[in-house]
């Protein structure tokens, strides 16, 4: 989606614009849609539609095509309509010096916090053992303790992970994160870095990845990392799929080790349909949909960060280039 001015109906400069590039029309045009009523000084336009490449000042996107930006001289900043900006931020035609804005959006908070609740709550109450007991008309009473005795561990404290970490606490359960570098955060025992990780790993029983995928963190869940969480510990990845190494479950799942996991994405998606995971009795898959962005609230954060960077102001969710989220 290539937002692009229009020119003003007493001046003859056209509009500038705001180009949008996802590759879904229906999406795409309730985007530019919504786009439009908050931005009348730009022309908001499609990426498919003809427009004078000059003349775009922002890009709304969602994995665009490789190389999509080479053709936009005169941009100004991307906006992902996403919180991940890794398909950004590893565009060979990215332009240097221009910014990048991530979506932060109350409703993609809210999603991943109800995500991050049902998953870790279904693991806390041991339902998945109650289910397979269901299957075998097994009547089956399990004491799953209480929160206060289960530690859950959240990898990635930025927006998301902080919100879910907050309201895990609130429920009563044990809660450290982890992140790349130390950081003070209430009620929450926060690891840093790789010096921090073992001990991390150590304490946690329930392990939730929220982290951006980076040179750093991709294919950071491999075998020894998994290796050092507790025996019957459980892992829910809404990330990434990048960031665990697939084949390191399955076989630590199917060793006893890792007691089960939930995974909302995949390092291909679609996950494809001979895909192992499919039908693991110990894996549960959600597809992609753990948070998604709301059009009003996303609309409004783009528009807002639009209206800061025209004002010299720094918009909310700029990404680090540097720490590539
Ligand atoms: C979804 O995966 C997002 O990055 O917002």
């Amino acid at each position: 989606l290539t937002i692009v001015e229009s020119a003003a109906p007493e001046q003859s400069t056209p509009k500038r614009a705001v180009i949008v590039a996802i590759a879904e029309p229906a999406r795409a045009a309730a985007w530019r849609e919504r786009l439009a009523a908050l931005l009348p000084d730009y022309t908001v336009v499609d990426d498919t539609e003809p427009t004078p490449a000059d003349r775009v000042r922002y890009a709304m996107v969602w994995k665009p095509r490789r190389g999509f930006f080479g053709a936009y001289p005169q941009l100004r900043a991307i906006l992902s309509i996403g919180a991940g900006v890794e398909d950004i931020l590893s565009d060979p035609m990215l332009p240097q010096g221009i910014a990048i804005v991530r979506m932060i959006d109350d409703a993609l908070t809210v999603g991943m916090r109800e995500y991050v609740l049902l998953h870790v709550l279904r693991y806390h109450r041991r339902q998945p053992e109650l289910e397979a007991a269901q299957q075998e008309r097994r009547w089956q009473p399990i004491d799953a303790g209480t929160a206060a005795e289960r530690r859950v561990g959240i990898m990635g404290l930025g927006v998301l992970g902080c919100d879910g970490a907050r309201h895990l606490s609130s429920l009563g359960f044990k809660v450290a994160g982890w992140k790349r570098k130390p950081a003070a955060i209430d009620g929450i025992e926060v690891f840093a870095g790789r010096e921090g990780l073992d001990a991390f790993l150590a304490r946690t029983q329930i392990l939730v990845c929220l982290l951006p995928l980076t040179a750093a963190t991709r294919e950071l869940i491999d075998a020894e990392f998994l290796k050092k969480l507790p025996r019957g510990a459980c892992v829910i990845n809404a990330s990434r799929g990048e960031c665990l190494v697939e084949n390191a479950l399955l076989a630590a799942i199917d060793s006893g080790h890792i007691a089960g996991a939930t995974l909302d994405v995949f390092a291909r998606e679609p996950l494809p349909p001979d895909h192992p995971f499919w039908t693991h009795p110990k894996i549960t898959i959600t597809p992609h949909i753990a948070s998604l962005t709301a059009l009003e609230s996303g609309a409004r954060h783009i528009a807002a960060a639009i209206a800061d960077l025209e004002a010299d102001r720094v918009p909310l969710g700029l990404v680090s280039r540097g720490n590539g989220y």
